[in-house]
């Protein structure tokens, strides 16, 4: 008998493109619609009928366990597994060969999301013994990704971030592998970036003649690790949401599809969905348009707030002109000083970006 397929959740990296909010956060731990974008992935795994997921972390493994916990949140099993370096994602299933033995397992990169999830690709790669399955999309810019070169409907090249992409297929962050992944791993040498890049391994797996089956996922799918791709996720999600007002609404108009959780409060404010306002927020003679993610304890106040994701304990006070398609780390205060003399006073962490008017 076959054993259960496992899964693999990359949850490590230092997450370079979302700084400053990562340089105190895990990428993976960057809410979408006011939840981690992991957590995501972990429910695609289970609604998969995966329970066994190794989870590989590294330096911020406490963020992500706290987070995570035992997986019992998700009714899943997690086991923790340390990267020592961000080596590459190769170099990441070798970190992990203990916990995958013989089994079959789904890679699934934490900062990807996935639309129509992932339970029709696995129940086809359970069945078809493949080496390994891709999920492709055709992006317009290929250069950023692993692209696939398909001749007759076969995989025949793989190449990561070419600077001359021959084809607009990208590999999407999911990858579902038969144990030979291990073996090539161990064949191959690490990339000019100094990394063992999964694509190289599953190209060794084509040239000694293994079979790569591709499937190109339709649905929308995205890699989260810029503030663009972020705000498009946030977007996406929050599109389809279902709404709900558990919170306080006093002398305000709440328009459209919008989530007001419990212990929030909406008083003498407009908020026009799509919009999620987290527990425990105000938003108080306010505006706060589409496209608007309120993380937990977050304070709008005398401000107006369009296409934006403001994280935990966050506070926009008195701010004439709106805000928009802005992404505000956790207990930033942004407000309106009266101290003379007038001027801007600022201070901002590291790789920060503020536009002014
Ligand atoms: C990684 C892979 C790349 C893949 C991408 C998908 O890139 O190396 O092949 O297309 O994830 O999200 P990274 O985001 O680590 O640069």
């Amino acid at each position: 008998m076959k054993q259960t397929l496992k899964g693999l959740v990359l949850s490590g990296g230092a997450g370079t493109r979302l700084r400053p909010i990562t340089h105190t956060s895990a990428k993976q731990l960057v809410p979408v619609a006011n939840k981690p974008v992991l957590f995501y992935g972990l429910e695609a795994l289970r609604d998969a009928g995966i329970r066994e997921i190794g989870i590989i972390v590294g330096d911020t493994h406490a963020e992500i366990e706290a987070a995570v916990g035992d997986g019992s949140q998700f009714g899943v099993e997690v086991t923790y597994i340390r990267q020592s370096a961000p080596l590459g994602l190769a170099h990441a299933v070798l970190t992990a060969e203990e916990f995958l033995g013989d089994a079959q397992f789904v890679m699934y990169l934490g900062d990807n999301l996935l639309r129509d999830g992932i339970q029709g690709l696995v129940e086809d790669f359970r069945t078809n013994d493949a080496a390994a399955m891709i999920l492709l999309q055709q992006v317009p810019n290929p250069e950023s990704y692993g692209v696939a070169e398909l001749e007759g409907g076969r995989v025949v090249r793989l190449v990561e971030k070419p600077s001359a992409p021959k084809s607009d297929l990208a590999l999407v962050g999911v990858y579902m592998f038969g144990p030979s992944i291990l073996a090539a791993a161990k064949a191959i040498a690490p990339s000019p970036r100094g990394e063992l890049e999964i694509t190289d391994a599953i190209q060794h797996l084509i040239d000694i003649g293994e079979r790569v089956e591709p499937s190109v996922v339709t649905g929308w799918w995205k890699d989260t690790g810029m503030l663009d791709d972020m705000l498009e996720a946030n977007r996406l999600i929050l599109d389809v949401i279902a709404p709900r007002i558990d919170g306080e609404v006093e002398n305000s108009t709440i328009e459209g599809r919008v989530v007001i959780e419990e212990g929030a409060r909406v008083i003498n404010s407009s908020v026009r969905g799509p919009a999620i306002i987290g527990s425990g927020a105000v938003i108080e003679n306010a505006y706060v348009g589409p496209y608007s993610a309120i993380s937990a304890g977050v304070l709008i106040r005398n401000s107006e707030v369009e296409h934006s994701i403001f994280l935990e304990n966050s506070q926009l006070d008195g701010i004439d002109a709106r805000v928009e398609s802005s992404l505000v780390g956790r207990g930033v205060v942004i407000r309106k000083s009266d101290a003379k003399p007038r001027a801007y006073r600022f201070m901002v962490g590291d790789s920060s970006t503020i536009g002014l008017i």
